[in-house]
């Protein structure tokens, strides 16, 4: 039904196999830092208009990879879809954000909520199969979601917040609705997951955006006790081709030895983590190693090409040296940002990332010893 894989690093560095150079994507690596995403935007009206049309949708995910080597796409759609069809009303003002009409605050609202209606996420689905199919096999396609807790960050505050004031009150007050709506999120999220899969998605990535707000035992609690309610529900393969698992948790580098305990293949790092501590900690052989993502600066993006090829340097020379034994798994790096990519960033700085990743991870391996 789709045409056969012609560039397949992403998928095998995140199984662990050796490949010919470190494969690159970027977070949010369709967005407004593109012209071109402005000029379709503008056309859809609203960020919800762009999400829902299967051809925009299609369209702006393959605009970074007509002008970047990447060696990934990710579907072009928002963690807050989730919440919008549990029906709270999701909107993007310009220039300001998510919000949603009814947040969720209090017992009626928790009790209200249900793993809302595949269909109603149909305009997801459809646009996973029509990227699939206009990639034609150039690169594999990443399905994502949010976690639970970050999706019960947004359900709960109704929009982005600086303290997170109302979601902690309702955790530490009523732990019970917490768990509750996070039972409800995992399960809705897991559900979510194995539609995009079984549409076409050939990884899929799960957004824990806002776990490192939580203090440890919190964390331990409500972010990564559900974030393995919801791998525990995924499929692991689909047609006979393994579908690897992401995890990211921003400011989660503290508990690297919690989180790979994870029923999953791949963890996403930010740019406060050491990446050879963390390849010592999780990346090395043993039952539960798994690749690390990660993990630039993405205001290195701001400076100069000289000091981008710099800083990517020393991002691939922290991670150290690359696996490249064919016949056995070792220790792989997906390389990316420690976040998302600013809407400030000049093109042609992404340009020269992507460039820096291959040219020098290639000659890494070529390396004697
Ligand atoms: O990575 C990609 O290219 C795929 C698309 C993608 C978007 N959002 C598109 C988007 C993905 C993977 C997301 C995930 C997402 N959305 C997260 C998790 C990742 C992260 O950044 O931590 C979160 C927390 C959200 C919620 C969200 N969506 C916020 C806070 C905002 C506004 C922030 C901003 O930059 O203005 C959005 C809107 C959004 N989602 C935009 C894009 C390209 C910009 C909106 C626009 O075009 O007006």
């Amino acid at each position: 039904m789709f045409a056969p894989l012609q560039n397949d690093t992403f998928l095998r560095a995140c199984l662990r196999q050796a490949t010919s150079h470190t494969p690159v994507w970027l977070m949010r690596q369709a967005g407004r830092y593109l012209p071109e995403y402005k000029a379709t935007r503008a056309k859809a009206g609203s960020f919800m208009g762009l999400a829902t049309n299967t051809d925009y949708a299609t369209e702006v995910t393959l605009q970074p990879l007509e002008r970047f080597a990447l060696d990934a796409a990710i579907l072009f759609s928002d963690i807050l879809t989730v919440p919008d069809a549990m029906g709270l009303g999701l909107s993007f003002q310009l220039g300001e954000g998510p919000k949603f009409a009814t947040p969720v605050r209090d017992e009626a609202a928790v009790n209200r909520l249900e793993v809302p209606d595949m269909a109603k996420l149909r305009y997801v689905f459809d646009a996973v199969t029509s990227i699939r199919k206009a990639l034609g096999g150039r690169v594999p396609l990443i399905g994502f979601s949010g976690s639970p807790w970050t999706l019960a960050c947004y359900m709960v505050e109704g929009a982005g917040s600086s303290d997170y004031r109302l979601v902690k009150t309702m955790l530490y007050q009523r732990p019970d609705l917490m768990h509750r709506m996070l039972a409800i999120n995992a399960d809705a999220v897991a559900l979510y997951l194995n539609t995009q899969i079984e549409a076409g998605a050939q990884a899929v990535m799960i957004f824990d955006s806002w776990g490192g707000v939580l203090a440890d035992a919190a964390f331990r609690t409500f972010s990564l006790a559900y974030t393995a309610r919801v791998l525990a529900q995924l499929k692991r393969e689909h047609g006979g081709v393994k579908i690897p698992r992401l995890v990211f948790t921003k400011g989660g580098g503290q508990w690297l030895e919690a989180m790979k305990q994870l029923d999953c293949e791949v963890l996403g790092l930010d740019w406060t983590v050491n990446l050879a501590k963390a390849r010592a900690l999780v990346g090395e052989n043993g039952p539960n190693a798994k690749a690390l993502q990660g993990n630039l600066d993405p205001n290195v993006l701001f400076a100069g090409p000289a000091q981008i090829e710099a800083e990517v340097a020393a991002v691939l020379g922290s991670f150290g040296a690359p696996h490249t034994d064919p016949t056995q798994a070792g220790p792989t790096q997906i390389f990316n940002l420690g976040h998302g990519i600013s809407q400030f960033t000049p093109p042609e700085s992404v340009e020269v990332l992507v460039n820096a990743v291959h040219a020098l991870s290639r000659s890494a391996r070529q390396q004697p010893g």
